[in-house]
């Protein structure tokens, strides 16, 4: 084991409610039951004791970034959001300048509390648009259109000047021209980031049950590539597989996940990663129905699973997360971030290098075009010897 230098702290807050279940969501997010509301104090309160049950896990450290994630926080007030934020301040240092992101939905009926939630202290809004198409958004059972798409960004970039829109592509039925105009109207906005995820069918949605025709995959590649050079002509930066920004405003969150850094998850379903300063990093989840989390927090109960990553596993994790990017990561962050030595990442990384799935060099080590294109296959060569890593395949060879 190397020393351990503690990485930089995030802190994610788990929105577990929505206005509709989507056919192809596999988040932990639940309908709001028609004409109830959210149990919004009750689920403040349990967030508090939530974080005050985690603290002594990371006493002494400051917190970079809050995402607040769904579900659709933006169904949260904006009291209930400024009194959380409140009560977090309370208990542990936000850095100066902490990125303070909310994830929102158009037609949530949340866009007159855009203004409300940055007085609260949010300084990043993330909106789900998905789509602008009409037809598409049908496809997709979302509960808005294009235009209240539309409505809600131009509400949002009145309140706030760091806005991110996720759109989806590769949607039912959706022509290569379709995505390439998505991304077109979404520039129009000249918001500062831009997220393009490809639709996957997860398991156990009403998506896999019921099959919707998917444009073929090369149809997918084209129109991913006419994106990627539309972005880079609008001066955005794509530096993670789906994330686009404009420069100085990649998302610090999103990118502490990625360069493996640690992170408090309070919320239903939240998972946790932090490193103790002794060594060893620290896996937790919370409960994950709304119901029996908000249950267990009132007897002072929040997590279901715990469990200390053996070291092999870590070096797959890393692999995971860091090669998302496509600027990769400077050597010396796979012992700063694992503890681990050298040894545990060479036979990966040769076999990266010898089948041009990973650039290396002194400052950096990066995945190549082929390694972004082949990402699953560059992430299988960190697997633990036995589950197909580059350990066995090394001695194949
Ligand atoms: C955590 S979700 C929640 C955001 C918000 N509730 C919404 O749906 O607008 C974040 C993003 O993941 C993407 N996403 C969700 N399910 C997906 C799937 N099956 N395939 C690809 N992207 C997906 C969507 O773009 C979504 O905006
Ligand atoms: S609104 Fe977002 S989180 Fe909620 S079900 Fe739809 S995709 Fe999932």
């Amino acid at each position: 084991m190397v020393a351990t230098i503690l990485p930089p702290l995030s802190l994610y807050i788990h929105v577990p409610w929505c206005v509709r279940k989507c056919p192809y969501c596999d988040f932990n997010s639940h309908a709001v039951p028609a004409g109830e509301a959210i149990p919004e104090q009750a689920y403040l309160d349990a967030l508090i004791g939530d974080l005050e049950s985690t603290l002594p896990a990371v006493w002494g450290r400051t917190v970079r970034s809050v995402f607040f994630g769904g579900g659709t926080p933006g169904l949260l007030s904006g009291p209930g959001v400024a009194r959380l934020l409140a009560e977090i301040r309370a208990r542990i240092t936000l850095e100066p300048g902490c990125e303070i992101t909310l994830e929102t939905n158009p037609g949530a009926l949340e866009e007159g509390r855009y203004a409300a939630f940055r007085d609260a202290g949010v300084n990043r809004l993330s909106i789900g648009v998905q789509s602008f198409d009409d037809a598409s958004l049908r496809r997709l059972g979302r509960v808005h259109d294009g235009g209240q798409a539309e409505r809600a960004i131009e509400s949002a970039l009145r309140s706030f000047d760091n806005v991110n829109l996720d759109l989806m592509i590769g949607l039912p039925g959706q022509a290569e021209a379709a995505a390439r105009q998505d991304v077109v109207r979404a520039l129009g906005f000249g918001t500062t980031h831009l997220s393009v995820y490809q639709l996957t069918i997860e398991a156990n949605t009403v998506f896999a049950k019921f099959p919707p025709p998917l444009p073929e995959e090369d149809v997918v590649a084209r129109a991913q590539e006419e994106i990627d050079g539309l972005l880079a002509q609008a001066g955005f930066e794509h530096y993670e597989v789906s994330a686009y920004a404009r420069p100085g405003r990649r998302c610090r969150h999103n990118l502490n996940y990625w360069m493996f850094g640690d992170y408090l998850g309070i919320g239903a379903g939240a998972h946790a990663k932090v490193t103790s300063p002794g060594g060893g990093v620290l896996r937790e989840e919370r409960f994950r129905a709304p119901e029996s989390y908000l249950r267990n927090a009132v007897q002072g109960q929040f997590v279901s699973q715990r469990r200390m990553v053996a070291a092999d596993d870590l070096v797959f994790e890393f692999a995971l997360n860091a090669f998302r990017l496509r600027d990769g990561f400077a050597p010396s962050l796979l012992a700063e971030r694992t503890g681990l030595g050298p040894e545990k990442f060479e036979p990966g990384l040769r076999e990266g290098v010898r089948r041009g799935l990973i650039a290396r060099h002194p400052e950096r080590i990066a995945p190549t075009g082929l390694g972004m294109r082949f990402l699953n296959d560059l992430q299988a060569l960190f697997l633990p010897a036995g589950d197909g890593g580059a350990s066995e395949v090394a001695a194949d060879s």
